[in-house]
């Protein structure tokens, strides 16, 4: 029996950099695989912490799904759905809610992290609370056997398996796989001021992002803090932007620019102007796919509509298996 992969990312819109080398890739990279595929958007979960601004979710969803496909994940090898359009999800997240401990959600290592981050008035709704509950549903619903994830969401994962092995036990079936996270190595990606890139930053670069911005925003990137003179020597493997050389030039260019990075023999601005040549080649034929689909917004919600009635298939018949090994009767089931 072919295995499957899933993955989803809450709705944050545009997508920078990081989030495509680093995660979507990973994606693009899995449909060399034989798996059935998975990807979603989480709308639900951004309702989690944002309950106040929830009437950009549509917007930023259909910007972030334009994105992947610009970027190269194929609505064809993939199905692509959004969380909302797959009530089951709803369904099996409150049947999982009545089994499971409080105390194992507030043990999550991201509960306490993200109040300390957002602050209690954020986050004192039941909704917060249960999210590895809703994102356990997600991936099990999909009897999925692997989720490509960051390290961040490997607690929501052990969270997953755990609670799988609650529901086996206390109904002594076999419904659901005990989910793994796929952990590829994601290259390391520093925002411009050095940081790590992220939106909440303001310090990253977008698709949406013109050659000329892009160019810019490379021109004030941050360097190797030993290079203060154009003679200082530096270490091009702690520097943001070699890190995008690492991406984006061929291995030659590489070991010349690192070599001449320690011996000083190129300047910054040089090596950065290496560097927006070969970013910008990479990804204008991204940016125009990105271009014609901003063009193409009602296929693009169709190709979600299309994905979320496969993903529905799958998600109704292992809800039937649940309310069967629950209530262990097949009245629920239609004739
Ligand atoms: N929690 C994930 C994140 O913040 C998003 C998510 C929700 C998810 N449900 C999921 C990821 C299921 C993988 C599988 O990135
Ligand atoms: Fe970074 Fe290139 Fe400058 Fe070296 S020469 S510090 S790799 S920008």
């Amino acid at each position: 029996m072919r295995k499957t992969v899933l993955s989803g990312m809450r709705p944050t819109g545009i997508l920078h950099l990081g989030n495509l080398y680093g995660a979507l890739q990973n994606w693009i990279d899995l449909e060399k695989e034989n798996y059935n595929r998975f990807y979603f958007v989480a709308d639900w979960h951004a309702l989690t912490t944002g309950f106040d601004d929830a009437n950009n979710i549509l917007e930023s969803t259909i910007n972030m799904v334009i994105d992947w496909i610009a970027f190269g994940l194929s609505p064809e090898k993939n199905t692509i759905f959004i969380q909302s359009l797959v009530k089951e999800h709803a369904e099996l997240f409150l049947l999982l809610s009545m089994i499971t401990p409080v105390g194992w959600l507030e043990r999550v290592p991201s509960y306490k992290d993200q109040i300390a981050q957002l602050g209690k008035a954020k986050t004192s709704n039941y909704g917060f609370l249960g999210y590895p509950i809703l994102m356990a549903a997600d991936i099990i619903i999909y009897k999925a056997h692997y989720v490509p994830v960051g390290l961040d969401q490997v607690a929501h994962l052990e969270f997953t398996r755990e609670l799988v092995r609650h529901f086996h036990n206390l109904t002594q079936t076999n419904v659901f796989i005990e989910p793994q996270p796929l952990l590829t190595k994601v290259p390391k990606i520093l925002g411009l001021d050095g940081r790590k890139m992220s939106k909440s930053y303001g310090n990253a670069i977008y698709l949406s992002d013109s050659e000329e911005e892009t160019a810019k925003k490379i021109k004030v990137m941050f360097t190797d803090p030993r290079r203060k003179r154009k003679t200082d020597p530096g270490v091009a493997e702690e520097c943001g932007v070699f890190m995008l050389h690492k991406i984006f030039t061929p291995k030659e260019t590489q070991n010349e620019i690192k070599d001449a990075c320690s011996k000083a023999t190129i300047g910054c601005v040089e090596c950065k102007k290496k560097l927006i040549n070969n970013l910008n080649s990479a990804l204008n034929p991204v940016r125009e796919k990105r271009e014609k689909l901003l063009n193409k917004k009602e296929y693009v919600k169709e190709m979600l509509t299309e994905g979320s009635k496969k993903a529905q298939d799958v998600a109704s018949k292992t809800l039937e298996e649940v309310r069967d090994a629950i209530f262990s009767a097949k009245r629920f089931r239609k004739a």
